[in-house]
């Protein structure tokens, strides 16, 4: 089953700069967290796949965004509606669904990705914590399904000038998610620390995604774990950072 199959574009679509949505037609399956190996082809020259999470899934259609950062997901924004792109998935775990309450989600940059479906999904009740370099995107899509939206940017050109961090209080949650770069990441979890439960979605650099070359190992509690295994989601005491 652990095989790439073929998903056929839909649309790709620049949304912001070098921040692009894609949109494969088939027939996909996956939870919010869980990610998909991305891999495309152009002409002879082949890359390394790209683990991209899910950003939203229904009705025969899933739904990515990416960031524009070398030669691979350069390639994957050339492509155009009715190009084929390599995908394997559902990987890895995905974000703990069942709690009720007051749930706080925190992004950074593209780690922004898999909150729509995540907010989607969630059924307590949710608010969104948002920090860009510059522009906000996607978070269009997402407001149907939150209460609350917060947005921080480095250059104060939308929201709050700086850290959305500096937005955050822990006190008021029962459950906080987040997906970002590690720094951000660390800065929630300390946060976050004796007052409420937060997991963490781990980026990691992935070759294989089904666990068997382990090259996305991270540290945690309990010794070296696969990001793309036992992750990406993972609470936030148990990782080592
Ligand atoms: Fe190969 Fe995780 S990417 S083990």
């Amino acid at each position: 089953k652990d095989s790439y199959k073929d998903g056929i574009i839909y649309s790709n679509t620049e949304i912001s700069p070098n921040i692009y949505e894609i949109v494969l037609e088939g027939e996909f399956k996956g939870l919010p967290g869980q990610f998909y190996m991305i891999r495309g082809w152009n002409g002879l020259d082949p890359f390394l796949p790209r683990p991209i999470s899910i950003a939203d899934l229904d009705n025969g259609k899933i739904k990515f965004l990416y960031e524009v950062r070398g030669r691979g997901t350069h390639i994957i924004s050339r492509l155009k509606k009715g190009d084929r792109l390599s995908v394997l998935g559902p990987l890895g775990n995905g974000f703990n669904l069942e709690v009720q309450g007051k749930i706080a989600l925190l992004s950074g940059g593209i780690g922004i990705a898999p909150m729509l479906y995540l907010a989607k999904n969630l059924s307590g009740e949710v608010t969104i914590y948002s920090g860009f370099r510059n522009n906000a995107y996607f978070l269009d899509q997402i407001k149907p399904y939150v209460k609350n939206i917060f947005i921080a940017t480095e250059d104060g050109s939308n929201g709050h000038k700086g850290f959305v961090t500096e937005l955050f209080d822990p006190s008021k949650y029962d459950l906080v998610l987040t997906c970002g770069p590690t720094p951000m990441m660390e800065v929630v979890i300390k946060m976050c620390e004796g007052q409420v439960p937060v997991y963490v979605s781990m980026e990691s650099r992935m070759a294989c995604g089904i666990g068997a070359c382990l090259g996305c190992t991270i540290e945690t509690i309990r010794g070296m774990e696969r990001v793309c295994k036992e992750g990406p989601v993972f609470k936030g005491e148990e990782v080592v950072l």
